[in-house]
């Protein structure tokens, strides 16, 4: 059973008080816990279901690999519905399965099916390398999965397998075809731009958003334990659309809040661009996210290093409201924004596999 009895500063109670089990209850009614100091309304969360992946993305997975989380720490299926649930009742509209590569989990109809039946969950995405999609595109579907990222570096098969070091690019040219054709719209790429690695591509990338349904996101290479980034390697976004301009005609378009894409589409083009610009122009202002780790941590924040134990905690019999209050007191101690990529690539975190993509 958890002590969790002090509500973080944020709260309308001062930061020492301490409540009772019955007051916590209440004051920790829905649209409170999500809510961080900065008035932040955390509505998005990405649950990763893997560490483990079938492809080896050097600015995602460390070159000497990772030490796995032995099984019996993962969240079991049950456990990541039960959590699944619980934010959802909060306030949460949207789920986003990630890994590793969320397609390895034997559970992931299962957990699909489950939170596709959740009525106050809007979308149910998933970002996978599609080496497994095309298979389970129909089980997907019919669970009420209606957002697809694909994670996608590299259009030239060579340079597709010094990425990933894995000759797989005609199988995830295949499943986005196929998801295509299935009607998913859009279908999100995303493509992490390294320099001097595949930034020489860009043109080829937007060349897919002109007669398809397909938006294509030009990602910040963002440091990670044992990636190896490097500033040198970081091509900033404003770069990134001065090269796509060399040869198309731009137009900008109106985003939401809480998006993290800067939106553009090539002028007369069936899809968009979009520019996530977490490094030199950060969103965090506007960000709605949290994240659960497979070994079931919540992280506040992609880049810090505060997490909170939920796995525990649920194993230790807490009851909803008591991971409530978890939940709610790691919420509140969210910080303002990054410390920017210098500190950010300094400083201890996970490696990108073991956060969830
Ligand atoms: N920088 C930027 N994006 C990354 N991803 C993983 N590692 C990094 C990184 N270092 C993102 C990619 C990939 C998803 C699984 O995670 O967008 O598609
Ligand atoms: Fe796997 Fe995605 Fe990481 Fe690549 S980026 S190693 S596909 S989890």
């Amino acid at each position: 059973m958890i002590e969790l009895k002090v509500l973080p500063n944020r709260s309308k109670h001062s930061p020492s008080q301490v409540l009772t089990d019955l007051q916590i209850h209440k004051s920790l009614g829905q649209g409170d816990v999500l809510v961080d100091g900065f008035g932040r309304n955390h509505t998005y969360l990405r649950i990763s279901l893997i560490e483990q992946c079938n492809l080896r993305c050097k600015y995602c997975m460390p070159d000497d690999g990772i030490e796995w989380t032995p099984d019996e720490n993962l969240l079991t299926d049950q456990e990541i519905i039960r959590l699944a649930r619980l934010f959802v009742n909060q306030g949460v509209t949207k789920i986003r399965l990630t890994g590793g590569e969320p397609l390895l989990r034997p559970g992931i109809a299962t957990i699909a099916e489950e939170l596709g039946a959740m009525s106050k969950l809007k979308t149910l995405a998933i970002t996978t390398n599609a080496l497994l999609l095309k298979r389970n595109l129909h089980k997907l579907h019919s669970a009420g999965l209606n957002l697809i990222n694909i994670s996608l570096d590299s259009l030239q098969r060579k340079r597709f397998i010094e990425i990933t070091r894995r000759d797989a690019l005609d199988c995830v040219l295949e499943a986005i075809d196929s998801v295509l054709d299935y009607g998913f719209n859009p279908l999100k790429i995303n493509c992490v731009v390294m320099r001097g690695i595949n930034d020489d591509e860009i043109p080829d990338f937007v060349k897919l958003t002109i007669d398809r349904k397909i938006e294509v996101r030009f990602i910040e290479f963002m440091p990670f334990d044992g990636n190896q980034w490097n500033e040198s390697q970081l091509v900033p976004y404003h770069e990134i659309l001065d090269r796509i301009r060399q040869t198309y005609t731009l137009d900008k378009l109106s985003y939401g809040m809480s998006e993290t894409a800067k939106l553009y589409k090539v002028r007369g083009a069936s899809g968009h661009i979009g520019l996530i610009t977490s490094m030199t122009d950060h969103f965090c202002s506007d960000c709605n996210r949290l994240r659960i780790t497979a070994d079931g941590h919540l992280k506040v924040c992609l880049f810090g290093r505060n997490e909170v134990n939920l796995r525990n905690a649920l194993r230790d019999g807490a009851k909803d409201e008591d991971l409530l209050s978890l939940i709610n007191d790691a919420v509140g101690a969210k910080h303002a924004k990054h410390a920017g990529m210098h500190l950010i690539a300094n400083s201890k975190n996970r490696p990108m596999i073991a956060i969830g993509g």
